[in-house]
C-alpha cells in the first residue's frame, strides 16, 4: 500500500492553482501514477439535477451520464457515502464501462452542503481496495477540495 500521508503532502504541493478543473485533471493523473493496479481513475460532476456527468479522467472512454439512481457512482452521490466494492460482478446495477474492472472505490465530493461530484477508481484486481486504501483516497479527496475554488463557473 502506498504511503498515503506522503501522497497527501505531494498532492498538496502539486495543486498550486485554485482552479478546480486543473485540480481534477492533476489529481486523477497523480493517483494513476502513484496507486498500483488501476485501470481507470476520474471524476464525475453533478452539473444537472440528480445526474453525474463525466469529468476529467485517466483511462478508457467511459459511461455518461450516470443518474443518481444507477450504478456505484450513483449510490455514492445519492448516499454521500464512499462505496468500496470488492467485486463489481456482485453488484446488480453496476455500470460496466470496461469489462476488465473488478474492484471499485467511489468517494463523494461534498462542497458545503452540496454533492459536487465523485472520484471513481477502478481496478482489474478483485478486492483491490482495503479499508486503509479507502481512508487514504478519502484524504486525497480532502486535499483536492481544500486546494480548489468551486464558486467560479462549475
Ligand atoms: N462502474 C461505475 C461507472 C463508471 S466507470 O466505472 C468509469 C458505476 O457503476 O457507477
Amino acid at each position: 500500500m502506498p504511503d498515503y500521508t506522503l501522497l497527501a503532502r505531494q498532492l498538496e504541493a502539486l495543486l498550486d492553482t485554485r482552479d478546480w478543473l486543473t485540480n481534477t485533471a492533476q489529481t486523477c493523473a497523480f493517483i494513476v501514477q502513484e496507486v498500483a493496479d488501476l485501470n481507470w481513475a476520474g471524476f464525475y460532476l453533478q452539473r444537472q439535477p440528480e445526474t453525474l456527468i463525466l469529468g476529467p479522467f485517466q483511462g478508457k472512454p467511459a459511461c455518461n451520464p450516470i443518474p443518481f439512481d444507477k450504478g456505484v457512482c450513483g449510490a455514492a452521490a445519492r448516499s454521500r457515502q464512499t462505496q468500496r466494492v470488492d467485486d463489481v460482478h456482485g453488484i446488480a446495477d453496476h455500470i460496466a464501462c470496461d469489462a476488465a474492472s473488478r474492484a471499485e472505490l467511489v468517494v463523494p465530493i461534498i462542497v458545503g452542503e452540496r454533492i459536487w461530484g465523485v472520484l471513481d477508481l477502478d481496478s482489474p484486481r478483485a478486492a483491490r481496495f482495503s479499508v486503509d486504501d479507502q481512508a487514504g483516497i478519502e484524504r486525497l479527496v480532502e486535499v483536492f477540495i481544500d486546494a480548489s475554488d468551486f464558486d467560479r463557473e462549475r
